[in-house]
């Protein structure tokens, strides 16, 4: 037939299903925009028959824009997972999810201990890692939000289970960068925090990366952990570019990523056009 092109699905490297609704929420940056609009949307996924609604219609949403393939946030209730994975299994896509992990500087209506996301954690690995087409992504939010005990947890578990992937942020913001600084002062750089807690390993998957230096970067390509890069979120929370010259020198390995809600799109399309 004329005028269509048959391609592969398209894979999205990052993006939160519960954060769906709110695509567009009145442009705060990263700090004001998380606690203003993401963590009272992200609450409702406590109740299971709502997290099950938005992930029916998420997934719906990603396959009629052609992505077959994505790494996605939950939130901290295991509910939302399951609702994610059980719709996922039904159309036997390939999906890569894990529950959030937040156990500071979160609201008291959104926080957990370290010991509860641990278990939680590892009890979902359990239950889903290589269901069909499935696979569990250990997913500590971003440092500013785990303590250490719990980032250690989350490596733990990164070492007993191999195979599974890590995903989180880093390096999305200055005001962001210099509070981790306050929260890990031993710490060599932001992206090192989470070395220091054996989260940087193959199948680690790290959303924004744009204020690296070159040994960030170096470490990227040492510990074969890839940045997922969102652009049309950069956009619009208005954080910043990443640097693709400096990724390419590097060679670290990276893709693109439609990081909604902070980003604007699902469309694999929209999400190229933002890069370009
Ligand atoms: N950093 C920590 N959480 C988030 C999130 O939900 N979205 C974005 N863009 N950055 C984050
Ligand atoms: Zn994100």
């Amino acid at each position: 037939q004329r005028g269509k092109l048959l391609l592969p699905g398209f894979v999205d490297t990052h993006i939160h299903y519960p954060q769906t609704e709110m695509i567009g929420a009145f442009g705060e940056q990263l700090l004001e925009w998380l606690t203003t609009y993401t963590f009272p949307v992200e609450s409702q996924f406590a109740d299971e028959a709502y997290a099950k609604e938005i992930a029916e219609f998420f997934i719906h949403q990603l396959v009629s824009n052609g992505t077959t393939t994505a790494l996605v946030f939950c939130t901290l209730h295991p509910e939302s997972v399951e609702a994610l994975f059980t719709e996922a299994l039904r159309l036997n896509m390939r999906l890569i999810a894990g529950k959030v992990m937040m156990d500071r500087h979160t609201p008291d209506y959104l926080s957990e201990d370290a010991k509860q996301s641990y278990r939680q954690t590892r009890a979902l690995i359990q239950r889903w890692h290589g269901v069909e087409r499935l696979g569990y992504a250990i997913t500590p939010r971003f440092a500013p939000t785990s303590s250490p005990a719990q980032l250690h947890g989350a490596g733990a578990l990164a070492a007993q289970y191999p195979d599974v992937w890590v995903q989180s942020h880093v390096a999305e913001r200055l005001d962001e960068i210099a509070w981790v600084r306050e929260l890990f002062p031993k710490a060599r750089s932001y992206l090192s925090v989470y070395d220091d807690f054996g989260l940087m390993r193959e199948r680690a998957v790290y959303a924004h990366c744009i204020y690296l230096d070159a040994a960030d970067r170096a470490l990227l390509r040492q510990r074969r952990t890839a940045a997922a890069i969102s652009p049309s979120s950069n956009l619009f929370l208005g954080s910043g570019f990443f640097d693709y010259a400096a990724a390419n020198a590097a060679g670290f390995a990276y893709g693109l990523a439609s990081d909604i809600g902070g980003g604007t799109s699902l469309s694999p399309f929209r999400t190229m056009l933002a890069a370009y």
